[in-house]
């Protein structure tokens, strides 16, 4: 089980210090892990991003645990130079076409979501986001137009082999959960979200145990702040899984208790090779403080030893501990408690 940690920047290090703070609490044997720089730190260390050594390291391992990208002073850079070009280029040279972002909302913190109580209680859902195409990873440049204008351009298209893939993958999770999927789109305006419904249509043919329905994107928005509890499993496409993922994560209240993975077609020994990261950002105003909360990265290495390491009893330790600690009232600032970084791990360690 080897284990590439990129800390990146902000709260990026603080969070996954605690996270390996509790995968080492596990006493895990064969149990590996490598750090290397990434983003706006491998930037300022090695003048790249995303530096050969870190895709290397990525490569060799068999997860990779990731804190956050996002440093301010690198917003004039040129782009190929942003730290957030580093996560995009992993996504994509390591083929994480999965996005999966589950959702919840904890019993006993309703109160923090800006949606009803009776309404946010019944959230919980996952969203299954295609990460490795869409208009993300299009075409794109700037041009002066026809009528002399500049005009900025990226071209949206899926291939059947992508939509069938990632179908496959929400499928399957929707069968495991007994839940219904729900395939995002706007196939009434556009030809690539035609081509995403038919092929979804297709492959639901393969999964008769499986209820789908599809929803336009705009549609979707609406719903998830209205009906949340009517979605189980949602699939969608690279750039409204980037924003809806947002939506229901505001839905929750904080984003610092929501965890990630991102799923390659590489396979370990006992699982999926993997990206696992927080939702939030680096925080850069609150980085170095040691008041980040570290339960999201904490719940996205259960993650990794679930869907990379197959160890499944050890993921539900580390997501019952979380559950613990919160209603045993440990709350991070996001939450509007006053528990620091280094005590919230503390805290899930002493429930683990
Ligand atoms: C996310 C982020 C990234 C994305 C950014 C940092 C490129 O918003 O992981 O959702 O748009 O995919
Ligand atoms: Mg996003």
């Amino acid at each position: 089980m080897k284990v590439a940690v990129l800390p990146g920047d902000g709260i990026g290090p603080e969070v996954t210090a605690e996270a390996v703070g509790v995968l080492e609490a596990l006493g895990l044997t064969g149990l590996t892990l490598t750090h290397a720089d990434v983003g706006a730190a491998a930037w300022r260390a090695h003048g790249h991003p995303l530096p050969p050594a870190t895709l290397e390291a990525a490569r060799a391992a068999d997860a990779v645990l990731f804190g956050a990208v996002g440093d301010p002073d690198c917003d004039t850079l040129e782009r190929h130079l942003r730290p957030e070009q580093a996560i995009l280029g992993l996504r994509k040279e390591l083929d994480l076409f999965a996005n999966l972002r589950p959702a919840k909302v904890f019993a006993g913190l309703e109160h923090l979501s800006p949606l009803r109580g009776d309404v946010a209680g019944a959230l919980d859902l996952l969203i299954v986001r295609e990460l490795t195409g869409d208009v993300y990873f299009g075409a794109k440049g700037q041009r002066i137009n026809d009528q002399g204008a500049r005009e900025g351009w990226d071209a949206m298209s899926y291939a059947e082999p992508e939509v069938r893939r990632i179908a496959h993958v929400a499928f399957r999770a929707a069968a495991a959960a007994g839940q219904p999927l729900t395939s995002v789109d706007k196939a009434n305006v556009l030809e690539t979200s035609q081509v995403w419904r038919d092929v979804v249509v297709d492959v639901a043919g393969e999964y008769p145990g499986v209820t789908l329905d599809h929803m336009y994107v705009d549609n979707a928005a609406m719903q998830l702040v209205s009906h949340p509890g009517r979605f189980g499993v949602m699939v969608t496409g690279n750039l409204f899984g980037d924003i809806l993922s947002d939506l229901a994560s505001a839905c929750v209240g904080s984003i610092g208790l929501l965890p990630s993975a991102s799923l390659g077609s590489r396979q370990t020994a006992h699982g999926t090779f993997g990206l696992y990261e927080p939702i939030h950002g680096s925080a850069p105003d609150i980085a170095g403080q040691g008041k980040a909360n570290p339960m999201a990265t904490i719940l996205s290495a259960a993650m990794m030893l679930r869907h990379s390491f197959g160890l499944e009893a050890e993921a539900a330790r580390i997501e019952a501990a979380v559950a613990r600690a919160l209603a045993d009232g440990i709350r991070g600032g996001d939450l509007g408690g006053s528990h620091g970084t280094a005590a919230i791990g503390e805290a899930v360690r002493a429930r683990l």
